[in-house]
């Protein structure tokens, strides 16, 4: 008999259904992974565990027993804790006021200061040499640093002496050696019969840390295995199953998409602190990759495009006609999209509503007051692109941050949609997410060539390049110094291209 087994756990969050039907066993003294693609239910289980989710329907049953998790405080009875990527610090309080936080210390008759003082302090030991220098009981969490606040809210949850520990992404912000000092706690809690739930998408931390995984899928248990039965080859497999095959199939028919011979896109001679005379054109409908060694300029490019990086000489040429814009605002108005590339800091109000955030871009154009009057017209236009790009959602108010991972990414393709640009400009988009979510991007690229418009992208992925583009340009520091076309478009031409440039240039 498992000592945790949660069984048949359905939730739905509006249209979308989070759980359907999953399961989780996990025994006591193990180090239990939970994996899966972005969006497939892991964070929601974790959550209906801590009862900060209610299920729909399934059943809880620890050492036999069959228990009531609704609130917080039922977990916290059975003696389950967590610790998240999104961090349950408050930032205003000091270090000790947040480890005492929902502890017997921190109710508000607790005056014995002393033991107080201890527990926070012995909450915090292991952790200290893994945090910034200088730090004491009174720091104020929000001045710390990010690795560090992770650390709090993991010393936060080592500290109620749990039975289960749930570790949600909580190590995806730490560097190595503090990981290593999360791993050794894990190891002694375990050793001392804790069960621990291991969340993380580096499958090298699951590979060292875990003794079985379970793999989610679309909010279904697909496999429990033991890790050291289990290659990474084989891991990925389960996680991504029939979409890996999908993904596939979606490269052959991209490569197909006609591609009409109106030059929609010209830039000549173009100068800037990073460019040295980039001469390229794209067509209407046409897929066209930046290339070469990361950081060579490609990035640069499309933002001296955007109009939000100085051009020092040369043109930007749209349908025939030579610009003037030099600003983002310019852009946008001639036709011209830029989705940059980390969406968490620049793509994304991740607590304001996935309304907003859609019509964020098309508000630059109006005012707010337009907006407020508008409200209806902007619901309408942001149901719209939700339907065209398949985002999956709850409703169009819910906080963009309840999104996965590629669902978000949506978003943040879908808002520069608003403004129906011409050009697309994408700054590696499918950076960071899981090969599902970037399927997903993938057919979403198909669907703008289909409709007409030019795509330019710059990718970190020379296989993404090689299986979207109808033509790449190579470009090495800030020039283009090969073109690879049509069957040339090889993710061994690309690589070779590369490196050979850099062979010469050295040379
Ligand atoms: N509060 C919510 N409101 C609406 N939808 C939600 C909410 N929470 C989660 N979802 C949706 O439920 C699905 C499962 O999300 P969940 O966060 O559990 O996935 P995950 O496996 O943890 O993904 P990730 O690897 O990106 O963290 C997703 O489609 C997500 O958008
Ligand atoms: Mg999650």
């Amino acid at each position: 008999m498992p000592y945790l087994h949660m069984a048949n756990v359905h939730k739905r969050f509006g249209g979308v259904r989070a759980l359907q039907g999953a399961s989780l066993e996990v025994e006591t003294g193990e180090v239990h992974g939970l994996l899966g693609p972005n969006g497939s239910g892991k964070s929601t289980l974790n959550k209906v565990l801590s009862g900060t989710v209610s299920p729909d329907q399934g059943t809880i049953v620890i050492n036999g027993v069959q228990i009531g998790i609704s609130k917080p405080v039922d977990a916290h009875r059975e003696r389950i804790a967590s610790a998240y990527q999104q961090l349950s610090l408050v930032p205003d309080l000091s270090l000790q006021d947040n480890l005492l936080l929902g502890t017997e210390f921190g109710t508000a008759g607790f005056v014995d200061r002393r033991a107080s003082r201890e527990y926070a302090a012995q909450a915090l030991e292991h952790f200290l040499p893994g945090m910034d220098k200088g730090i004491t009981l009174s720091t104020e969490v929000g001045s710390l640093s990010p690795g560090s606040q992770q650390l709090v809210e993991i010393a936060k949850a080592v500290a109620r002496g749990p039975r289960i520990l749930v570790l949600d992404e909580a190590t995806a912000s730490l560097r190595r050696e503090q990981v290593d000092l999360v791993f050794e706690t894990v190891r002694t809690l375990v050793a001392d019969g804790v069960a621990v739930i291991f969340v993380s998408h580096r499958l090298e931390e699951v590979k060292e840390l875990c003794d079985r995984a379970t793999i989610l899928r679309n909010g279904r248990t697909v496999a429990t295995v033991e890790m050291a039965e289990t290659t990474e080859a084989q891991l990925v497999r389960l996680m991504v199953g029939e979409v890996a095959d999908a993904q596939e199939e979606i490269f052959e028919q991209i490569a197909r998409v006609q591609v009409s011979d109106e030059v929609k896109l010209e830039t000549r001679n173009l100068q800037s602190s990073r460019l040295h005379g980039v001469n390229l054109e794209a067509r209407k409908g046409e897929v066209v990759g930046l290339g070469g060694l990361q950081g060579q300029g490609q990035s640069e490019l499309l933002h001296v495009i955007f109009g939000d990086s100085p051009l020092t000489d040369g043109e930007i040429v749209i349908a025939g006609t030579p610009q003037k814009y030099r600003t983002p605002r310019g852009a946008i108005a001639a036709g011209v999209a830029l989705v940059p590339g980390d969406r968490s800091t620049q793509g994304l109000l991740s607590v304001r509503p996935i309304l907003e955030n859609l019509n964020v871009v098309a508000l630059r154009r109006s005012t707010w007051a337009g907006w407020f009057i508008n409200i209806k017209r902007a619901k309408a236009l942001a149901t719209e692109q939700v339907d065209r790009l398949r985002i999956k959602i709850g409703s169009i108010m819910d906080p963009v941050s309840t999104l996965s991972g590629g669902n978000q990414q949506k978003v943040v393709i879908g808002k520069w949609l608003m403004n129906d640009p011409q050009i697309v400009l994408l700054d590696d988009p499918t950076k960071g997410i899981d090969v599902g979510a970037k399927a997903e991007i993938y057919d979403l690229i198909r669907l703008l060539t289909s409709e007409g418009i030019t795509v330019l992208i710059n990718s970190s992925d020379d296989n993404e390049l090689a299986a979207l583009c109808d033509r790449v340009f190579v470009m090495y520091e800030g020039e283009i110094v090969r073109v690879l076309e049509g069957d040339e478009v090889t993710q061994d031409n690309l690589v070779a291209s590369a490196l050979r440039v850099d062979g010469e240039k050295r040379a």
